[in-house]
């Protein structure tokens, strides 16, 4: 079988096949497993040596059989291996289904009249591949045409608003996972026990120096009363927390020494103070906030929506 398909085949053939059963099975995500693995390259090296390697042994082994042969049979083999690679029968009927071509000893049979200087036409018919496809294209043509047309599966806006869906759901899913991509767009107030216990561990370090330990306030305003300053809410807190307060007041911008995430919890731990009393705390400052104004998406609108709205 070796003598029939010369190196040039077997060697891309192997390598493709490594390169597709690794793409296949290492969940690589986004990107293909031989861009986001080093070690994935590293392995099709290591093999294409392996292959270069196998090569040369066998080929060594070979020579060296030969070597061993008598002068007898060293002719055998020779003669042996000087014979054409001959197609055999079972070959030539594929080929034929195949491309239906004629081979040269019938092409007698299908000349046609014209003769143009010696230049001759073959009446050669489709080959059966080509008709195939030429069929394939009219039953895909005919199920589309009933499917889409007929029957009105779904059009093209319904299968956008799916596709968007899908989507959105997607960075849903990631978003969960990655969570230090925390901004003012996706902040939510956390309410978990442990999230505010965190949030009230990152107060206790940073922030009870101006705004005391029951956050009734000392340099920085009283946090636990209606009244905010600078806009309450979660957006606006997070906002505050991140960017600091007015400028000069002396909140600065925590952004600087805590993570996004962090800022988060803080401030669900700063709004799970909302109507304490605490001992001594300092008199409301800012005007009272009411939660509407704060919770407005600022995602646009996506203009196909009426089309679900109409599904
Ligand atoms: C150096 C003192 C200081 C520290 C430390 C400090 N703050 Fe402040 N904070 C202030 C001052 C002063 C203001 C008022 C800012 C203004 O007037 O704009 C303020 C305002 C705020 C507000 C907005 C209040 C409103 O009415 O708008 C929040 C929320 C807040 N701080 C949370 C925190 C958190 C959380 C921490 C800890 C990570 C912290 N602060 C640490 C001094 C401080």
């Amino acid at each position: 079988m070796r003598k029939y398909i010369p190196v040039y085949v077997r060697f891309p053939f192997f390598y493709a096949m490594v390169f597709a059963l690794t793409e296949y099975f290492i969940d690589s995500g986004d990107r293909p497993a031989f861009l986001k693995f080093p070690i994935v390259p590293i392995i099709h090296v290591i093999l294409i040596f392996v292959f270069i390697a196998v090569e040369v042994i066998t080929k060594a082994v070979d020579s060296i059989s030969y070597h061993l042969l008598t002068d007898e049979d060293k002719i055998k083999f020779d003669i042996e291996e000087a014979k054409p690679f001959t197609q055999t029968e079972f070959y030539k009927k594929w080929m034929f289904k195949f491309s239906a071509l004629q081979p040269i000893e019938n092409e007698k049979d299908i000349e046609l009249e014209h003769d143009y200087d010696g230049i001759k036409e073959l009446d050669n018919g489709l080959p059966p591949w080509f008709t195939g496809l030429f069929y394939a294209t009219i039953v895909f043509a005919l199920v589309y045409l009933v499917r889409f047309h007929v029957i009105g599966d779904y059009t093209q806006d319904q299968e956008y608003v799916i596709e968007n869906t899908l989507a959105e759901k997607k960075v849903e899913e990631y978003n969960k996972t990655a969570p230090d991509l925390m901004n003012i767009d996706k902040v939510t107030l956390l309410t978990e026990p442990a999230a505010v216990a965190e949030g009230k561990a990152i107060f206790t370090t940073n922030c009870v120096l101006c705004h005391k330990a029951d956050g009734g306030g000392a340099i920085g305003p009283n946090l636990t009363d209606a009244n905010w300053i600078n806009g309450g809410g979660i957006k606006n807190l997070f906002k505050t927390i991140s960017e600091g307060g007015r400028p000069g007041k002396g909140m600065v911008a925590w952004k600087e020494s805590l993570k996004p995430t962090e800022i988060q919890k803080v401030a669900s731990y700063v709004m799970s103070l909302q109507g304490t009393k605490p001992a001594a705390g300092k008199a409301p400052e800012g005007d009272v906030w009411k939660e509407d104004g704060a919770e407005k998406s600022t995602t646009p609108e996506i203009a196909v929506t009426d089309t679900i709205a109409k599904k």
